[in-house]
């Protein structure tokens, strides 16, 4: 399979410029986000999965919840407290900021990595019915509520 060859290349790169043999495991554990919350889970998990605090650095998610109310054209408004608790989870989980850029980014899917990271699928498949937005995840991503990303959980509809 082309993900598996893929994998292997990766590895062997990776074996190859660092000098070791650990490239797999290590390459496989940085694309599974173990952490989670109970509010955030239940808040943000309803409509799409509970995205991972880590594919987004602070200052987006802060952005995000400041107008949680006006979220992508629908109300996910909730009250102050349970606000609260979910942006200190976020930001205290966030990525790094790789853009430095001051407008805050609110879509994962239109970061440099992502795209970078899916630039092998082709422009319809994004557009079919089994997938219809990039931001399902779990349309490719099987284990994606769980938090797992990894290339060996991915399977592209046709
Ligand atoms: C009432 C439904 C609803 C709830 C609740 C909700 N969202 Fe969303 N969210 C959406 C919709 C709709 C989109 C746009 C999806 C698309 O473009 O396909 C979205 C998109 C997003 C995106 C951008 C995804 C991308 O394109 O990269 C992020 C990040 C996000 N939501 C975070 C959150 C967080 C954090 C919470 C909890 C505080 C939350 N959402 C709760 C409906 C919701
Ligand atoms: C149309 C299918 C599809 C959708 C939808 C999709 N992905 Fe992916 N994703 C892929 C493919 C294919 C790869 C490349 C796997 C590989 O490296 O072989 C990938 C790779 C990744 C990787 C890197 C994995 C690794 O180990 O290299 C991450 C992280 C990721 N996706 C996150 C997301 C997130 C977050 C979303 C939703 C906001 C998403 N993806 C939506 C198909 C998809």
């Amino acid at each position: 399979m082309k993900t598996t060859k893929r994998t292997f290349r990766r590895a062997t790169l990776m074996a190859a410029a660092f000098g070791v043999t650990v490239g797999i495991a290590a390459r496989a554990d940085e694309h599974r986000f173990a952490a989670t919350n109970p509010v955030w889970q239940e808040e943000c998990g309803t409509c799409h999965i509970a995205y991972p605090p880590a594919l987004l650095p602070a200052k987006s998610w802060r952005a995000i919840m400041a107008q949680l109310d006006r979220h992508f054209g629908v109300d996910a408004g909730v009250d102050a407290p349970t606000a609260k608790t979910i942006a200190a989870f976020l930001e205290t989980n966030a990525g790094r900021d790789r853009r430095r850029s001051s407008v805050g980014l609110l879509r994962i899917t239109e970061t440099r990595w992502f795209v970078r990271e899916h630039d092998e699928v082709p422009a319809r498949v994004w557009k079919s019915p089994a997938v219809k937005s990039a931001a399902n995840c779990e349309a490719c991503h099987m284990r994606a509520a769980q938090g797992d990303f990894s290339e060996h959980t991915v399977k592209v509809p046709r």
